[in-house]
């Protein structure tokens, strides 16, 4: 539905899941795409599905933490050295676990914090450089914890809050050099890491399901097509959104779910 012919797209955190789903379709409609994570092994299982999907890209891989900025910094060099210029970047790096805040740790905290909000600074601040050198899309991926409380979830309801302030003041701050920068909240997302983290059992994921006003989780094709309309000319006059692609689970119905599902997995622990 979309071309993407020839274009730059670069995705970090795109070597599973949800964002190497994103990655895949952007590469189906004919990019050239970058992806980046820690695991060396993870990034070229990556590439090879990629130029699986489509064998004309200038698909490859690189790998940093995004918590080093050494790295990272390498990592934008040799993609600057490829591509030359970025015309999509998608910002997905994240680490998620369920904890109390009786139990969790500073340094758990800090974890989150480092990955999920400071990270994104990180490749936001380096990618600039590359996206306004002819204007381009962002797209943050963010989650319903930004917004709706989740118990067992306090550090990443605090981190992915700021990812959508870090979305919104760039809008302000980049709209004026042509780059566009929003949000994707996915909700539920069946065969997923972050699902299986917080929804552990097929049976706790049905029941998540039923919260769902559509009564179904999602799938990454899910996401993938809304960050494939949002970076598209299709959406040239939408930036500084948080765009939920739940189902309309944010509506309601992740906060009591989620409440009930991290009671029974703390009974279960015990
Ligand atoms: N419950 C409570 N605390 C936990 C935890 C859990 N399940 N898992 C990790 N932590 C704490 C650790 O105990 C440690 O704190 P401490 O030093 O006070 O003991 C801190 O978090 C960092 O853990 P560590 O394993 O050293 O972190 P890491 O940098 O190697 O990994 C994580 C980061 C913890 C976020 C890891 O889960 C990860 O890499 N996740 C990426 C994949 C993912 O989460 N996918 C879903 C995306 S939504
Ligand atoms: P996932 O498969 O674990 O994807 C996380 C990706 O980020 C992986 O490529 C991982 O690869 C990379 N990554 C993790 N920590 C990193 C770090 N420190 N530096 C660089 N890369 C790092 O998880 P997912 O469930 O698909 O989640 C993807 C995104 O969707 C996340 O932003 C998450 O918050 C969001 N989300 C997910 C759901 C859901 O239902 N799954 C719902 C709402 C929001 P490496 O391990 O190789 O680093």
């Amino acid at each position: 539905m979309f071309s993407y012919q020839g274009k730059n797209v670069v995705v970090v955190g795109g070597t599973s899941g949800i964002n190497l789903g994103i990655a895949k379709r952007f590469s189906q409609a004919g990019a050239n795409v970058a992806v980046a994570s820690r695991s060396e092994d993870k990034v070229n299982a990556a590439v090879a599905e990629l130029r699986l999907a489509n064998s004309n890209g200038n698909h490859f891989g690189v790998c940093f933490d995004v918590r080093d900025l050494d790295a990272l910094k390498q990592g934008f060099l040799t993609i600057k050295n490829t591509f030359a210029y970025i015309d999509v970047l998608v910002s997905g790096a994240a680490g998620n676990f369920p904890s109390s805040a009786e139990n969790l740790s500073e340094n758990g905290f800090k974890s989150v914090m480092d990955i999920d909000l400071l990270g994104s600074f990180q490749v936001l601040k380096q990618a600039y450089p590359l996206i306004n050198a002819r204007g381009g899309a962002i797209i943050q991926i963010s989650a319903p914890q930004a917004y709706v409380p989740m118990p067992m979830q306090v550090h990443v309801c605090a981190a992915k809050a700021g990812v959508d302030m870090l979305t919104k003041t760039l809008a302000i701050e980049w709209g004026r050099k042509g780059i566009r920068i929003n949000s994707i909240v996915p909700g539920p997302i069946a065969g997923t890491e972050g699902f299986d983290r917080l929804a552990p059992s097929a049976e706790l994921q049905a029941r998540v399901a039923k919260s769902v006003p559509l009564r179904r989780n999602g799938d990454c094709d899910d996401i993938a097509n809304a960050a494939l309309f949002l970076a598209s000319d299709m959406a040239s006059y939408i930036t500084g959104t948080v765009l939920p692609v739940d189902g309309g689970w944010s509506l309601g119905g992740a906060g009591a779910a989620m409440a009930e599902i991290g009671q029974l997995a703390t009974q279960r622990k015990s």
